[in-house]
């Protein structure tokens, strides 16, 4: 069969050239250029192997009137994880396609394993209809690991007679003709790096073949109503490697975060076409595989015996959720040229934050390096953990803890003003949940009256910066 002639696109404005340039013509960036296939402009039947499959592709040329077309509700079947249910809006969806990414190790096969398991015995409805439980066709496609290796792990997680079908193959044709072929309901591919087209000459894993593997396997969710889950590795700097455009192509994609090293592990929701964005599930890593935190708020906090300098409890809102989340901040003597690090949140943001807390607080680190942590491996996003950040830093350099029991939120602006955070009530509910005394909150965010579910926490709303630090002292005068 001849190769398709290959064609080179710029990633940036879409530019195409028959070679591969460093830099692209049109638009001048550099590095951009990537290999594609050149799509013939009638395919002769057979003549690409995958047309024949895909004949029933052409779209409909029946122009219709958005009042004309029924909205149908989308059908979602539940993985039996009720934390990946919830990141993925409810359920599996069919035809749809989901990006899964995190580092190595994490557990995107184990949970993808359990997941698919729990499909096939059908053991994912309620309990109320489980005589009808039928159970779904699932495939896990695996190019990372053997057969073997999938049973081992398999074997650890307890699921040694499972029924899922596996499948070790890494050509993307040979995939696609096995799917065409069994019809799974829900196809895992793990992972779309390791996939390559025998249509694209460079290697498995570049920008080229995970674009073309992933468009290929979404046409065929598309075409044939299964679900396909892809996995896809991250790159050092938390970026999925392969173009962005893999993002955009698929319906869900999800990110694995936490600490390889805790035992805790958030599945985010970068998008989701079935459902809220934004929003988290939460599992522990056990020894029979992932299991799901269904409380999770409090799992992000250290118990200290005692109170400690430049610890501050941040209430946090992820996705639909209040998080309790410990942020850390050490303020040290630095060296010349002072460091500022950061762990889990922005590190521009701590610089601005930094020149807030001396500009309208009066607050000098400049000589000082400035390190901060939000424990357990979360990553906050979010400008309302301002707050936290500068009252744990305040309290680092000054060496005196925070009163016991306090937690805070807020956005600081650059004029050093305190502004409120979204779903401020859900927020102190959690927190009077949880037991804490006391909340400096952004004056917006305190109810105008008593409210019975924030019984026993003490709120101390602030406008300003200088405000909330003077907040703390009067805290620690009352004792
Ligand atoms: P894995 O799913 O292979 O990660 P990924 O596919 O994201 O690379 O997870 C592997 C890690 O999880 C490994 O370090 C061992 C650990 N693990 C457990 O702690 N318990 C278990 O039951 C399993 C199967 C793995
Ligand atoms: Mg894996």
């Amino acid at each position: 069969m001849a190769k398709e002639r290959p064609l080179y696109v710029c990633q940036t404005c879409g530019a195409s050239s028959p070679r591969w340039l460093g830099r692209c013509p049109a638009c001048t960036a550099w590095n951009t250029l990537v290999e594609t296939v050149a799509e013939p402009a009638t395919s002769a039947p057979g003549k690409n192997r995958l047309s024949g499959a895909f004949a029933a592709l052409t779209p409909s040329d029946q122009v219709r009137r958005l009042a004309e077309i029924e909205a149908e509700d989308i059908a979602r079947t539940p993985t039996g994880q009720a934390e990946l249910d919830r990141v993925l809006g409810g359920g599996i969806v069919a035809g749809g396609v989901v990006l899964i990414g995190g580092d190595p190790g994490i557990g995107k096969s184990t949970l993808l394993l359990q997941a698919l398991d729990a499909l096939e015995r059908g053991a994912t409805t309620s309990v109320a209809d489980v005589s009808e439980a039928t159970g779904l066709a699932t495939l896990y496609v695996t190019g990372e690991e053997s057969g073997a290796q999938v049973a081992l792990r398999a074997r650890r997680l307890g699921l040694a007679g499972s029924p899922v079908a596996v499948l070790a193959e890494i050509q993307l044709e040979k995939i696609l003709t096995t799917l065409t072929e069994r019809q799974p309901a829900v196809a895992v591919i793990d992972s779309i790096q390791t996939l390559y087209s025998d249509q694209l000459t460079s290697a498995p894993g570049s920008v080229a073949q995970v674009r073309e593997c992933a468009a290929h396997l979404t046409r065929w969710a598309k075409t044939s109503g299964g679900a396909v889950v892809l996995v896809g590795h991250v790159t050092k700097d938390g970026q999925l490697a392969g173009p962005r455009v893999l993002e955009h192509m698929v319906d869900t994609v999800l990110y694995f975060e936490g600490d390889t090293h805790s035992s805790f592990r958030l599945i985010r929701a970068i998008k989701n076409r079935f459902g809220a964005a934004g929003e988290i599930g939460v599992f522990a890593m056990t020894e029979r595989g992932l299991k799901g935190v269904s409380n999770p708020s409090a799992i992000f906090l250290t118990p200290h015996a005692q109170p400690v300098p430049g610890s501050c409890v941040l209430v946090t809102l992820e996705g639909t959720r209040p998080l309790l989340v410990e942020v850390q901040a050490l303020v040290d003597a630095g060296g010349p040229s002072p460091r500022r690090l950061s762990v889990g949140l922005d590190r521009e943001r701590l610089a601005m934050l930094l020149a807030v807390l001396h500009r309208h607080a009066g607050v000098a680190c400049g000589d000082q390096d400035v390190f901060v942590n939000a424990v357990g491996g979360v990553r906050i996003g979010e400008p309302a953990a301002d707050l936290a950040v500068l009252l744990a830093i305040h309290s680092s350099l000054r060496g005196k803890p925070l009163p016991k029991g306090l937690v805070a939120f807020g956005e600081v602006g650059l004029a050093g003003e305190v502004r409120p955070a979204p779903r401020g009530q859900e927020r102190l509910k959690e927190a009077a949940k949880l037991g804490f005394a006391a909340a400096l909150v952004p004056k917006a965010n305190a109810p105008k009256r008593p409210l019975r579910d924030l019984e026993g926490l003490t709120l101390y709303p602030v406008e300003r910066i200088e405000q909330a630090l003077a907040a703390v002292r009067d805290m620690e005068a009352a004792g």
